[in-house]
């Protein structure tokens, strides 16, 4: 009896041994979900409400604003779909589409529609898209398969939100990983998406690889960045109608997970905006007082910093003395010229040192795949200042785009060209220097802005394009003889803004990616923690967000009421 017993066990234990040793790779083949009918009114009248204006009357990614969107609105016919659990080329699951609607795709202007939209809207309108495929057919039950992919578990468990404490030895096998499986061929040697400038999707449209150290603008990021799940289901199932192959074969669920692990580790740990999908910008740029010299070298020491947010991953003692890498979020200027006009690049990241005698010192970096090669379409970077900073009162600030009649601005601007670069050329070790012009100029507002026609004060000290980071380092006195220079003392909050131009995306004069005022301060020789007035740095901080929240609002509420209206003037 007990040997019987036995006996079908081991039967049973083979058995199942069997079909999972067949279901290796893949797990749980099926059919899609079909279309639901009952729900196909109700989703065809939220489409009509909410999705027209970019994916089209017919689904063909053609609607009103589709026109200069980069990433275009998908269009629905083919019935490709890229975020999925599903294999290579095959059809999405509705959990997916419900999910990728909910969250929206973060780098495109796909917004999140969870806090517009009810559940039960959602999963009607993810109906109304599925009956809008035409190459493809949900309800085929013949020929359509999905199989759902084996992912594994996460080996180190969850430290949401932010995914720290993956052990080392896992981030370095994965970057072994991803050495052998060349995804810099992509993504670039250190992940900024800078591998490949010829790259087209399945539309026939340029694309280009994600920037790793960017999770928060991945398509698949679901509002959850630094979830190395991502990851994995990105490389086990590939992104349909992108370049972006599956490596299912290639690599194996465990080793997925050292690869993602590695990944991940390139993200900085930032304090994400709820709404934005974004970091919280930082919106105080404090200056660190520096005894003795400054170096004006980028590659020094002194202005090696990381990108995290200090109070998520401490800094090393040494470190803590050095600047803070903040955060500056830009956004399309569009309050002049065309209303739908995207900016390729969307944050800066600025550091600083001062001392009286050396004056003052600003980095300033950002994420550009690939610069200009093309002498008309110069990249650059403007930082702005109030140039009569004496004569505000308050918390009062200049126009924030070029000043106004009554407050001028001063604006110290850096173009440049990478020299010997082509971007089609492989990466350069080393870098490319760049060759760069600073220009001082006053604003009065738009049409009032004057070239300064004396000497510049303001210097670039040094400069670099890295592995599709710019950095560009300035330099200038405390103060001037000019009297439309601003004039910087130490331990005062003061207005500053930055403007940058992608060249590469031919951007020039208005079409450029602007941020808000946000706050500089000379840091007192003495750290003197009492300093820092918890008051203003709450309105400022206000402020911030205030702006932030109301560009994301204005965007999305111009496509959801259809109110694309080119002669608007927002501000
Ligand atoms: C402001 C423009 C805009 C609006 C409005 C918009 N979308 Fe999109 N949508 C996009 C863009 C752009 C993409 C393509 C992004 C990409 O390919 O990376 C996209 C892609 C998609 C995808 C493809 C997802 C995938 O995995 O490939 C779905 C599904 C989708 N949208 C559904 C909707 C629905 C449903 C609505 C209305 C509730 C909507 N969209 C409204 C811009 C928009
Ligand atoms: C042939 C070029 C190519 C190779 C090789 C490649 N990728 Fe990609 N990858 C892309 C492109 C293109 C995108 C962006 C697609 C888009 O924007 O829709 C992408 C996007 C991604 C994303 C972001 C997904 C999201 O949610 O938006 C991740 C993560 C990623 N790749 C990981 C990898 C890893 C890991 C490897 C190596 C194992 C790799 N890729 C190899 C082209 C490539």
């Amino acid at each position: 009896m007990i040997t019987k017993i036995k006996t079908s066990k081991k039967l049973i234990l083979l058995l199942t041994l069997m079909v999972s040793f067949s279901l290796a790779g893949t797990a749980l083949a099926g059919i899609p979900d079909p279309v639901k009918q009952d729900l196909l009114e109700k989703g065809k009248k939220v489409y009509f409400k909410r999705c027209v204006w970019c994916h089209g009357v017919e689904g063909a990614g053609d609607g009103p604003a589709a026109e200069r969107l980069f990433t275009k609105p998908r269009n629905f016919l083919a019935g490709t779909f890229k975020i999925r659990v599903t294999d290579s080329g095959q059809l999405p699951t509705d959990a997916d589409l419900v999910k990728t609607v909910k969250n929206g795709l973060p780098g495109s202007a796909m917004p999140a529609w969870g806090e517009f939209l009810k559940e039960d809207e959602i999963l009607a309108v993810v109906q109304f898209v599925k009956s809008l495929v035409e190459d493809r057919d949900f309800n085929d039950v013949e020929d359509e398969e999905v199989d759902t992919m084996e992912f594994g578990s996460n080996p180190w468990g969850t430290t949401a939100p932010y995914h720290l404490g993956i052990p080392q030895e896992a981030i370095d096998a994965g970057k072994e990983i991803f050495i052998k499986n060349k995804c810099f061929e992509c993504h670039g040697g250190e992940g900024r998406g800078d591998g490949n400038p010829t790259m087209k999707d399945d539309w026939g449209f340029p694309i280009v690889a994600a920037d790793w150290q960017q999770c928060w603008n991945w398509r698949g990021s679901r509002r959850n960045h630094f979830d190395p799940f991502n990851v994995v289901r990105t490389v086990s199932t590939g992104l349909n109608g992108t370049p972006m192959p599956n490596f299912r074969e290639k690599i194996t669920v465990e080793d997925r997970w050292k690869l993602a692990a590695f990944v991940n580790s390139l993200c900085p740990r930032k304090k994400m905006d709820k709404l934005t999908s974004k970091p919280i910008p930082d919106f105080l740029i404090s200056s660190v007082y520096t005894e003795g010299d400054i170096a004006e070298k980028i590659d020094d020491p002194m202005w090696q910093s990381s990108d995290n947010d200090p109070k998520i991953v401490p800094r090393s003692e040494e470190d803590a003395m050095k600047p803070r890498i903040n955060y500056i979020a830009l956004a399309g200027q569009i309050t002049r010229g065309n209303r739908n006009f995207k900016p390729k690049v969307d944050n800066l990241y600025v550091s600083s040192r001062w001392n009286k005698d050396k004056g003052i010192y600003y980095l300033v970096e950002y994420h550009s795949r690939f610069l200009s090669s093309d002498p008309e379409f110069p990249d650059a970077v403007a930082i702005q200042w109030p140039a009569k900073l004496q004569d505000l009162f308050g918390a009062e600030k200049p126009y924030f785009i070029m000043g106004d009649s009554k407050k001028p601005v001063d604006i110290w601007k850096a173009s440049f060209m990478a020299k010997d670069y082509v971007s089609t050329n492989a990466p350069k070790e080393a870098g490319y220097q760049l060759d760069v012009t600073v220009e001082e100029s006053n604003g009065l507002g738009f049409d009032a802005l004057t070239v300064k026609d004396s000497e510049p004060n303001v210097k670039v000290v040094d400069s670099i394009f890295h592995q599709g980071r710019v950095k560009i380092l300035f330099h200038r006195s405390l103060t001037t003889d000019g009297d439309m220079d601003i004039q910087i003392p130490a331990e005062k909050f003061i207005p500053i803004a930055f403007f940058q131009w992608s060249g590469d995306d031919k951007e020039k004069d208005e079409h450029m990616a602007i941020s808000t005022w946000y706050y500089t301060i000379l840091e007192p020789p003495l750290p003197d923690s009492l300093y820092y007035m918890p008051p203003i740095m709450a309105v400022v901080f206000v402020g911030l967000q205030g702006w932030l929240v109301w560009m994301t609002k204005r965007t999305r509420k111009m496509y959801a009421d259809g109110k694309v209206k080119r002669d608007e003037r927002p501000f």
